[in-house]
């Protein structure tokens, strides 16, 4: 669950977010509505530690995201932005395994190339896992960075699924 404690938001002179208190429940899938430059994204950059918090506190199960050592908020969150931007020369075994980061720190054994390999199989990427991202299909890259709702749940992100331990 995330919690959402009376946050706001300056940017300048200008209030973005205005003392928001909710909760985002934990497996189910949350719509954030309102209309161009309500304050969504800004609220999203605060939850995902884009943006320093200002005031109020943000927590993810309980983890106070603004004083939890990045290595162990990075177990819990993926985010996945509105615009992926595609960097053509990553295979999509290496997109992968940027999951598991915060597990091998650049230096993966075989436990981490087992979850690389079980996140593909899930997605049905294996056949294309050493494919650079610019030579699959847009619906098979998106596969890949998460895009497909069908996934429809936490692991709807093959680097999340990357992330299990
Ligand atoms: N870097 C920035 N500098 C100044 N104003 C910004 C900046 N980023 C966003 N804003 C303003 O903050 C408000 C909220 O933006 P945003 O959170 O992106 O809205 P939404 O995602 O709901 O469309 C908008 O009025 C926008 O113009
Ligand atoms: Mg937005």
């Amino acid at each position: 669950m995330i919690q959402i404690q009376d946050v706001s938001f300056k940017i300048g002179q200008c209030q973005i977010l205005n003392h928001i208190t909710t909760e985002i429940p934990a497996g189910k899938l949350t719509a954030l509505i309102g209309p161009n430059g309500a304050g969504k994204s800004s609220l999203l950059k605060q939850i995902a530690r884009l943006e320093k918090l200002q005031s109020g506190e943000i927590s993810i199960d309980g983890l106070p995201v603004s004083e939890t050592p990045t290595e162990k908020l990075a177990l819990k969150m993926a985010v996945l932005g509105q615009q992926t931007v595609i960097a053509s020369r990553l295979r999509l075994c290496e997109l992968v395994s940027f999951g598991r980061w915060p597990h091998h720190h650049g230096r993966p054994c075989a436990k981490d190339r087992e979850q690389v390999c079980l996140a593909l199989e899930t997605f049905g990427l294996t056949p294309l896992s050493g494919r650079f991202l610019d030579e699959v299909s847009g619906g098979q890259a998106q596969r890949a960075f998460g895009n497909d709702l069908r996934a429809g749940n936490r692991l709807a992100f093959a680097g999340r699924a990357a992330q299990q331990p």
